[in-house]
Order: C-alpha cells, then sequence, then structure tokens
C-alpha cells in the first residue's frame, strides 16, 4: 500500500496540498480525479519521493519514504512514474538507451529492459532516434522505461491527454494486463470515460484536499468537482423504441431496455453503447459528444429525471412522425424543426 499522511506541500508561498490523507491498495487501479490546478500531479509526485514533504509523511508498504539518496533510489526501484508528457522523461537518445537507462543507473540487469521492449511492441525500435518517433510511441517507450526496472507500483499522470481512441484502448489494455501481473496504478485523470474503463477506486480532489472517495463513479459528484465540462456541452436525444427514429448526426447510440434494442437491431443501428447504458450515454454527452439513446418507452421519465441533473442538451424526440413526413428525417431545416417540436424535455441548465 502507498499512503500519505497529513501532506502537506507549497510551491513558494502556494499552499498546493493541504493535510491529504491518500491511500492505494496493492492490486488495485486507484484513479486521481480532480480538475485542473486540483493538486493531483504534486500529490502523484510525492508517491515516489519526487517531491518531498513540507508537512506530512508518505508511506510505501509499511516503511516511511526517507529522502537521502540511497533511500529515494530503492523507492523509484519500486515505484514507477509515467510522467503526463513523454517529451519531460525521455532522456536518452535513442530507444534502447532510453529504456535501460533506469536499470543501468540502479546497475540492475536488462532483462526487464529487453521483456518491456517486446511487451511494448518496440522490437526493430531499438535503435530509432526518440525525438523522431509519435506521441503514443514516445509514450510507449517511456512505459517501457518504467516496466524496465520492474516496480511494484505504477503511477501514470493523465496517461490519455493527446491521445486518440486507438491510443486509447492500448493505453487501458496494457494497464488491464499489467494488472492482472500483479501491479498497482495510481492513476490521474480527468476523463471519466477512461477512469471508468480501469478505475477499481477513486479518489476526488479539489483544492489541495481530497474531497471524496468511492468504489464507482459517481457523476454528480464528478460533475460538482468540474470533471471534463469544459464549455462543450454535449447533447443527448432520447426516442421512445415505438415512434420513427430521426437519422441525426450522432456520434454515439445507445439502446435501453429490451424494446429499444430490438427496434435498433431491426433498423439495422450500430448501438455503440451496450452497458450501464443510461449512465455512459450521460458520461458521454457531458464528456461533449451528441448521443442518440432508444429507449424502451416505460423508461423515458427515468432518463429524462437522470438526465436532467447534468449540464447537457436533453431533448426527447417522441413526436417525429407527425413533424415532418413518414421518412426518416435528415439533417435539414426539417429535421432541426422536429427536435424543437419534440424537445418535451429541454433542459440546458
Ligand atoms: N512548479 C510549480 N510552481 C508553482 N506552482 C505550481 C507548480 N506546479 C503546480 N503549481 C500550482 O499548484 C497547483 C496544483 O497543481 P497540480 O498539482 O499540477 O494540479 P493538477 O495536476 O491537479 O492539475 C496549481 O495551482 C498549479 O498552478
Ligand atoms: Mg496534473
Amino acid at each position: 500500500m502507498i499512503e500519505t499522511r497529513d501532506l502537506w506541500f507549497s510551491y513558494g508561498d502556494r499552499e498546493v496540498l493541504k493535510g491529504v490523507n491518500f491511500k492505494a491498495n496493492r492490486g488495485k487501479v486507484t484513479i486521481l480525479l480532480g480538475r485542473n490546478g486540483a493538486g493531483k500531479t504534486t500529490l502523484l509526485m510525492h508517491l515516489n519521493g519526487l517531491l518531498k514533504p513540507a508537512r506530512g509523511e508518505v508511506w510505501i508498504d509499511g516503511i516511511k519514504v526517507k529522502y537521502d539518496r540511497k533511500s529515494l533510489l530503492e523507492i523509484r526501484k519500486k515505484v514507477g512514474f509515467v510522467f503526463q508528457n513523454p517529451d519531460d522523461q525521455i532522456i536518452a537518445p535513442t530507444v534502447w538507451q532510453d529504456v535501460v537507462f533506469g536499470p543501468k543507473n540502479a546497475e540492475m540487469s536488462d532483462k526487464f529492459a529487453k521483456k518491456a521492449i517486446k511487451y511494448l511492441e518496440l522490437e526493430g525500435y531499438e535503435n530509432r532516434l526518440c525525438n523522431s518517433l509519435s506521441g503514443g510511441e514516445k509514450r510507449r517507450v517511456v512505459i517501457a522505461g518504467i516496466l524496465a526496472m520492474n516496480p511494484d507500483y505504477i503511477i501514470m499522470d493523465e496517461p490519455t491527454a493527446g491521445l486518440d481512441g486507438f491510443g486509447l484502448r492500448s493505453v487501458v489494455e496494457i494497464i488491464e494486463e499489467l494488472k492482472e501481473g500483479g501491479k498497482t496504478f495510481v492513476i490521474s485523470t480527468h476523463d471519466l470515460d477512461f477512469a471508468k474503463a480501469v478505475g477499481e477506486r477513486f479518489v476526488y480532489m479539489d483544492c489541495g484536499k481530497i474531497v471524496h472517495e468511492s468504489d464507482r463513479i459517481d457523476l454528480t459528484i464528478a460533475n460538482r468537482y468540474g470533471l471534463r465540462m469544459g464549455n462543450v456541452r454535449g447533447r443527448l436525444v432520447v426516442v421512445p423504441h415505438n415512434v420513427e427514429i430521426p437519422e441525426i448526426d450522432t456520434d454515439f447510440i445507445a439502446a435501453m431496455g429490451i424494446k429499444a434494442k430490438e427496434r435498433a437491431f431491426k433498423e439495422g443501428l450500430d448501438v455503440d453503447i451496450v452497458d450501464a447504458v443510461l449512465e455512459r450515454s450521460i458520461l458521454r454527452a457531458v464528456e461533449g459528444h451528441t448521443v442518440l439513446l432508444i429507449c424502451s418507452a416505460e423508461m423515458m421519465s427515468v432518463v429524462e429525471r437522470e438526465a436532467k441533473k447534468f449540464p447537457i442538451f436533453f431533448e426527447v424526440l417522441d413526436k417525429v412522425s407527425c413533424g415532418v413526413s413518414s421518412n426518416k428525417i435528415g439533417r435539414d431545416d426539417k429535421g432541426v424543426e422536429a427536435i424543437k417540436h419534440g424537445a418535451s424535455g429541454a433542459c440546458i441548465h
């Protein structure tokens, strides 16, 4: 277990951590959530001795962290840290030199470096210059460099920042596999979808303090602490299963309830969201996407009640077929009209 006890830290006279008692259990993926400036990076940097507390203590596996050179070297073997920006972490010219930098420095063999290169599919890249790699490849090099030390704990600071969908999936897979292999993760993020995909314990930080902890993401709490809202307001467009399904420009289609699933199937629609449908649909809308949710008619009130709690555009399209023609609505003026007419639950906070 990694633990902080009444941890305080300031940059100059700016107090950034204010009595943080944080715990990350072995074998688990603990997610640190919070808006920009909450203090996540600063807290993480205490977990492997990159920063020294002004007050309070850090404990790793029941041993209090000390800050002499030898103790720090031991900690770095046990706790690896993946920086938010790989450019801040890559120090050697070539991939191989960078991956073995840690073990060499610690006078360890390169056994785990070789394994890590293979595991991260970097074979053939060994002599490539790091500065010629893409962002995703650099991130793999950094992770390989961490695995080369065979640490028990892996800290990741915003590992999905700047990744596209493909990169995101591979990060999720890496975390899941390494967790199966017994590694413990502490990961900071403000990406709720990613947090949900890998997290087992969620710790919310705000203004230098831990403000909430739970075993699942509570969207109301996440919302309260400003997670991934930005200025982008997504849309949740809900259609009961028994009316015409409009052809609107959506990022995701979801179906909630058996009747809605049957309807989607009949229409040949590619349903992207299949489990925890309502939660995930709202989550995606909160993140700025447009989601079309086909919903068994009797569940409409539940959807409406939940959706109204979030800062999203919420529309119910239940009068579509009388608003326009019996054909599907295209993305034209008529379609927009139909959306307006049907918007019985429009909710703009
Ligand atoms: N090196 C630094 N010097 C001065 N202030 C800093 C430094 N790093 C971070 N801060 C400030 O500390 C606060 C917490 O930052 P950080 O730990 O990076 O938060 P988060 O990772 O949650 O965005 C912010 O107000 C930030 O501006
Ligand atoms: Mg940060």
